[in-house]
């Protein structure tokens, strides 16, 4: 942990009302949009989406700059069409969150990154016609496609090369990405080389540099520790007499999952946090001090920083049975509808909708999909819910619904945008027969 913790909760979720009170998005309590919209359902903040992403920018002050939101985080198009009006560009990873950012904000793709490791012919192809800005190419074999389908299309394709820093960055195994035994990128020592490859091909412009060290990191050193080995590769390549204009310094800036009793302190919902504002200022510096007198535009792809405090899934209690000596909490939500605590491990606050003056005891909190890992919470301290009660499962706003499948034949959660005391249902619940509807 740095001198700066991640700790912020989202203005968006707080309790409001007489007594305990009743836990809202903004104006709204989330147990009307419960009633309205069915559960489990995905809720979403507006109001603190658009504020994190003004201090996450401002956070870059006059430092030249483009934010490019990570759209795996969250790619509804509610999301994207706001962040897009706010002046953000976007990280895309595929053809399918292109065609997202061109439907959301078609005068976007001027302000699209597109990395992965394994993009197809047909996904270049796109992209190539939509004029992005930049492609982060991440091997030998990439950047030879890459040429020969700009060829075909005429076109010039302005590129970046990925490199791995070879920085460790403490984080979930699964989502650490700078080591160099990781898939992503190419190693620093084959950097030159490969630049200068690129220069050779008439259809391709070397344009920048980037990099991207993992996800969900919670200290800043390791991004400045990136930053110093990209700034001297920078130096190294200007020297070769290659044109890098740009550092995409990619995503990866933790939240806090923990508790911290913000969401029942009733704090205002357009207060953002201070300690967002003190955590992306100390971000920034660790990003901007190594390129300071580099003159590079720097291009950044937050994700979770922006949009996973900004959401909650709510689930309604549908039994509470006993097991042994332990309790379990049955919830309509699912692994199929929030995957991190299955996948990762991963900490979600689970907290009443309607405060109570229940008793507190140890549950599991589990859905009904039929996998034993298929669990929110395991031995967690709550106040004992009751069959038929709201929790709202907080700080889902990244990777919730993006990961969401359809596992045993589950429809996918409706997802609610509010602002102030307006909520509107920006998807609609997946029904079994959509499902069934692709197939033969
Ligand atoms: N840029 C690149 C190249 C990435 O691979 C990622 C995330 C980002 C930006 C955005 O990272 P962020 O700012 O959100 O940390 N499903 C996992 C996280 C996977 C992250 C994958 N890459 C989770 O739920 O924790």
């Amino acid at each position: 942990m740095s001198a700066f913790t991640c700790g912020e909760r989202a203005p968006g979720f707080v309790y409001r009302g007489r007594g305990p009170g009743e836990l809202h998005a903004e104006r709204v309590p989330l147990a009307r949009l419960a009633q309205k919209f069915g559960t489990p359902l995905y809720v979403y903040s507006a109001t603190a989406i658009r504020e994190r992403y003004a201090a996450f920018d401002a956070a870059f002050g006059a430092a030249p700059h483009t934010v490019c939101y990570s759209v795996k985080a969250n790619s509804s198009l509610a999301v994207l069409r706001m962040l897009a009006r706010l002046g953000s560009g976007f990280d895309v990873v595929s053809g399918g969150e292109l065609e997202r950012v061109r439907r959301a904000a078609p005068k976007a793709p001027g302000r699209v990154v597109f990395s992965g490791v394994g993009k197809t012919a047909g996904e270049m192809d796109a992209a190539l016609k939509a004029r992005i800005l930049l492609f982060n190419v991440e091997s030998e074999s990439e950047l030879a496609l890459l040429a020969a389908r700009a060829g075909l299309a005429k076109r010039v394709a302005p590129v970046a090369l990925r490199v791995n820093p070879d920085v460790p960055a403490e984080t979930h195994p699964y989502i650490a990405t700078g080591l160099r035994e990781h898939k992503f990128g190419v190693a620093m020592t084959e950097a030159e080389r490969l630049y200068d490859r690129a220069r050779d091909e008439r259809r391709l412009q070397v344009a920048g540099v980037s990099v991207h060290i993992g996800s969900q990191i919670t200290a800043v050193a390791p991004f400045a520790a990136a930053m110093e080995r990209v700034a001297g590769l920078v130096r190294r390549l200007r020297q070769r007499g290659h044109d890098i204009r740009y550092v995409d310094a990619g995503g990866g800036l933790g939240i806090s999952y923990a508790s911290k009793g913000e969401a029942e302190g009733g704090r205002p919902s357009s207060d953002l946090d201070g300690d967002f504002a003190a955590w992306v200022a100390a971000y920034a510096q660790a990003i901007v001090g190594p390129l300071r007198g580099l003159g590079v535009h720097l291009l950044l792809e937050p994700g979770r920083a922006i949009v996973g405090p900004t959401g909650a899934l709510v689930t309604r209690v549908l039994y509470v049975k006993r097991n042994g000596n332990k309790r379990f909490v049955v919830v309509d939500a699912a692994m199929n509808d929030l995957i991190r605590p299955s996948l990762y491990g991963a900490h979600h606050e689970i907290v009443p909708v309607v405060r109570g003056a229940a008793d507190v005891g140890t549950f599991d909190v589990v859905g009904p999909v039929c996998e034993t890992g298929d669990f929110f919470a395991r031995d967690r301290r709550l106040p004992e819910p009751r069959e038929g009660d709201l929790v709202a499962l907080l700080d889902a706003g990244a990777y919730g619904m993006p990961l969401a499948s359809n596992y045993n034949t589950r429809g996918r959660a409706a997802e609610v945008m509010v602002e102030g005391s307006k909520a509107r249902l920006v998807r609609r619940r997946e029904t079994v027969k959509d499902l069934l509807r692709v197939e033969l």
